[in-house]
Order: C-alpha cells, then structure tokens, then sequence
C-alpha cells in the first residue's frame, strides 16, 4: 500500500479521474520515450498513481516483454501509450488485449476508427489527446472514455496552444467526460486550480523524470535538476518550407547544431546541391535516436533532453512515491486554504503581506 497522506478535498473533486483508472490519484505518469519502461511504471502505480508504458517505437514483441515485466512488478493498473503513426498500430494494440491491458492511450495524431474499434470493442478503456474543443467532442462520440490536454508547456512533442488556453477552451463545454491536463504542472498548486476548472486529473511527464525509480541516466537526471524552466525551448523552425515538428527540449549543443544544419542544408538547396525531398530528410533524420543518447547514454551534449517548462520544479532525486505524496499535499493544502488568500499568506509570513504599490514606470 502506499502511504499518501489523507486527500479528502482532493479525493471528491478527482473522483471521476480515479474511477476511469482505477488508481488512489488522478495523477497520470505521461508515457515518455526510454523512460517510462517497467520501473518507473511500476514505482507510479505502488505509490498510488497511474503509470503509462511509453511504446515509442518498440516492436509488438518488445512491447509484450515490457507489459509482462511491469506486471510482475505491480498488481496495480496501469497503461500503455501507443503512437498512431506506428506501423505496426493495429498489432501493438492486438498485443495489449492479448496481455490484458486495462487501459490504452492513443498519442501522436488523430487515433483511425479501427484502432478505436478494436480497443473499445474488446471494452477497454481508451484516453486520447485532444488538441481543440471541437476534436475532443468527436473523440468523445467516438467512444473516448477520458480526454488529455496537453500545452505547449510541455516536454517533447508540443502543440502550438498553453495549457491554460486549451483548459478554458475545452473543461466547461465537456462536463461528462474525465479530462486530464499535462503540460507545465510541476506542483499541487496547479493540480489544485485545474481541478477547480472542472478537470478530473493531470497527466505529468517531466517531474517524474528524476525520480529514483527512473532509469534515465544520472546526468540526465543532472541536467533536469540544474535547469530553470526557461531553459526547455521548442525547436527553432529556419524556413516554413522545410517543417519542424516542434519538441520542447533543453537547449544544448545538439539544438544549436540543428539550427546551423537547417542553415547549411536550407543553403545547399538553394544552390541545387540537394532536393527539395533530400534536403527535407536531411533536417527530418537530425534527431534519430537522440533521445536514446540522453536518456540511455547519458549525452546531454548532443543528445535530446526532452522537457517541459516544469522543469523548474524538478530538484533532486526522490522516490516516487516523495513526489506524489508532496503533489498530494500542496494540492490539499491550497484546496483546504480560504479563497483569496496565498499560500504565503495563510502560513502569515512577514513577507506576504500587501506591499505598497508601486509607483512610476
Ligand atoms: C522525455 C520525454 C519524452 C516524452 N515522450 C512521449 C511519448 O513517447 N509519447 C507521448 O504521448 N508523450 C510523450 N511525452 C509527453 C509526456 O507524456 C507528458 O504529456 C508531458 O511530459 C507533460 O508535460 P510536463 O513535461 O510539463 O509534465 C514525453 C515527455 C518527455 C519530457
């Protein structure tokens, strides 16, 4: 069992969330890419949250391998995130109701009707990312039983939208359908006003990185930990001719080497020493395999250091289950406080109180 503290406020207004997972918290650990593998899995279900298995692109075997080993490390829920570019989507899925995976969560793009068939005719629960108001009704009719808004605060592949924009957008206009917001929360706080908006979770990618549990490697993890959230920048896009699926990253020597190689292969285009095709691919293959290189490797020179804006809020190695019961207790507490009033202000810190305003420019 874990040993969170008591959340009764929390426990009323995340109650649709917990239902759909099945967990003691809506907080989703956001599948990422390398990290989110059987032991940080595993370590967000035992301490109460819900876990995600990042797919990436394993093949249906290494996906199979990957849910057995989870399960043999937890007897809680817990998910498997499937991009739908995947090639082999339809078997990925095949592999999950095979192995008895309760929940699936559809990413990358606009999920095809077979995949949502399939999922939801073997009566599992499908969650998928809606990126406007008018996408999150048709996933709704669709057959989605609970929704994600992610911002473009958030780590790796982003929108262009904020989470608060997304979260106006969409919560008051889909009160039946258990909406999780990601993107830039990295503290109770934000769990706290998103829930008072109507949401009935939050999915968390960034924060988790550092945990113990994670296998990222310890100079990833360093990285993380010294970044402020000004640090973790989308992607720079030289020329709309050649397009940059923007990923929010902390910007480093790779990053800065891929605006010099867009300039240079942007450059040989123009003088017709490549295609328009050739030049493309050049810029696309840039990242491949970079984020293995961080997070596997511990390249933070070169490699991708996928994050979010809540990086900021990442700043030391914890366990999993530090991190979530310090979630759940800012979350209670700025619940539990009179409205109107700061954190700093209920604590009646000196430093809290009304300063006089200031004047000039
Ligand atoms: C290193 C990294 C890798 C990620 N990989 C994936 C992924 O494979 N699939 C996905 O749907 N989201 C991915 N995400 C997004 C997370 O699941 C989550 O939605 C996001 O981190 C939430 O915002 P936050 O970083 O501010 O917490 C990734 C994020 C990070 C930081």
């Amino acid at each position: 069992m874990s040993a969170l503290p008591p959340h009764p406020l929390l426990a009323e207004l995340w109650r649709s969330g917990t239902e759909l997972l099945g967990t003691e918290t809506a907080i989703m650990g956001g599948a990422m890419t390398w990290v989110s593998e059987r032991n940080l899995v595993a370590a967000i279900a035992e301490a109460g949250g819900f876990g995600v298995i990042a797919c990436g692109s394993m093949t249906p075997e290494l996906l199979a391998a990957e849910i057995t080993a989870t399960r043999a490390l937890t007897d809680r829920p817990f998910g498997v995130n499937l991009i739908v570019m995947h090639p082999a989507l339809d078997a990925l899925i095949e592999v999950c109701l095979d192995l008895r995976v309760g929940h699936i969560v559809l990413a990358g793009g606009l999920p095809p009707g077979t995949a949502i068939a399939k999922i939801k005719g073997a009566e599992r629960k499908l969650l998928c990312f809606a990126p406007s108001l008018a996408l999150a009704k048709r996933l709704a009719r669709s057959g989605a039983d609970g929704l994600i808004i992610e911002g473009m605060e958030a780590g790796g592949h982003i929108g262009a939208i904020s989470t608060a924009v997304l979260a106006q957008e969409i919560l008051p206009f889909m009160p039946d359908v258990p909406i999780f917001i990601a993107g830039g929360i990295g503290h109770g706080e934000g769990i706290a006003a998103f829930l008072r908006m109507g949401a009935s979770g939050v999915q968390m990618g960034t924060r988790f990185v550092c945990a113990e549990e994670s296998i990222a490697h310890p100079r990833f993890k360093q990285a993380f930990i010294r970044a402020s959230a000004r640090d973790a920048q989308p992607s720079v896009q030289i020329d709309p001719a050649f397009k940059v699926i923007p990923v929010r990253a902390l910007a480093n020597d790779g990053t800065r080497r891929f605006t010099e190689t867009q300039l240079e292969v942007i450059g040989r285009f123009r003088r017709g020493e490549l295609s328009q095709e050739e030049a493309s691919l050049a810029i696309e293959h840039f990242w491949a395999g970079a984020l293995r290189r961080a997070v596997i490797d511990g390249d933070v020179a070169e490699g991708s250091l996928m994050a979010g804006q809540s990086v900021g809020f990442v700043k030391a190695v914890q366990p999993v289950a530090t991190i979530i019961a310090e979630l759940v207790a800012e979350a209670e507490a700025a619940l539990a406080r009179p409205l109107g009033r700061s954190a700093a202000q209920s604590k009646g810190r000196r430093d809290a109180r009304p300063q006089p305003a200031a004047t000039g420019g």
